[in-house]
């Protein structure tokens, strides 16, 4: 497995001999990976000759500088957890991959501004942007996105559709812990206590006849909750515990 930092080198490697006439699987990542983001790289290893990983945390995707701070950074571990699974780890900095300042991004008008986009103005534009810098990049054949984050699977695939990207947008299944509560890299910042709690939020999400019973459970069991709706078929939560922002849905 080959890293670079340095975006000159990757593409060296990507028009080189290794890639000619290879399909490309990329999952793009903020790092802290856990075994969700091992499984999607499991797929994209299964689905093609070549697997790339993105590790960037993307500074204009989080509306919030406190929770950028704390976002984790575990690079070691990550290349770990990625070994055997992905060829090349891309591991870009904000200046290589914003040589704009953020001047030029990509804004959709209408799914963006809703539920995460209501609580997070800004955070699409910043996944979108970064999201279609990271596939000119790559150019790979297909790209993995989990359904956990049902809002930004649904708008980079859109993406993908509006601007004629010539890439298939793959959806994966979430990833649960043995309680239910969804694999994410926010997990990790949870107390002990507040970990066990979290698997109430998805159990609650599936057990609640409505979306507003829903809120008035968890409610009652402790969470700050910023929104739950049913949309297609889906109910979509985002609750906080703890200070830590947590997202999940379940089919209906
Ligand atoms: O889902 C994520 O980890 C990020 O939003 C992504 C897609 C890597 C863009 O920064």
């Amino acid at each position: 497995m080959r890293m670079h930092s340095s975006l000159a080198d990757w593409r060296t490697v990507r028009t080189g001999d290794d890639y000619a006439g290879k399909s490309v699987g990329f999952v793009p990542t903020m790092g802290a990976l856990h075994l969700g983001h091992r499984a999607l790289l499991a797929r994209a290893r299964a689905e093609n000759d070549r697997v790339v990983l993105s590790i960037f945390v993307n500074p204009t995707q989080f509306n919030d500088p406190a929770d950028l701070a704390k976002y984790p950074r575990t690079l070691e571990a990550d290349l770990r957890l990625a070994s055997g699974l992905a060829d090349d780890v891309i591991v870009p900095t904000p200046d290589e991959l914003y040589p704009d300042g953020y001047a030029y991004r990509v804004t959709e008008e209408k799914l963006s501004r809703d539920l995460e986009g209501a609580h997070r103005p800004g955070h699409f534009d910043g996944v979108l942007t970064v999201v279609l810098k990271l596939l000119n990049l790559v150019a790979p054949q297909r790209a993995y996105f989990g359904e956990k984050d049902w809002q930004q699977l649904r708008l980079v695939d859109g993406m993908a559709r509006a601007l004629l990207l010539p890439v298939e947008i793959v959806p994966c299944p979430t990833e649960r812990e043995i309680d239910g509560l969804a694999l994410s890299s926010r997990n990790r910042r949870l107390s002990h206590g507040a970990r066990v709690r979290a698997a109430q939020f998805p159990a609650i999400l599936r057990a609640a006849d409505t979306a507003a019973a829903a809120v008035v459970a968890l409610d009652a069991a402790g969470f700050g909750v910023d929104y739950v709706e049913d949309r297609d078929g889906v109910r979509l939560g985002a609750v906080r515990i703890e200070n830590v922002r947590l997202i999940d849905n379940v089919r209906l």
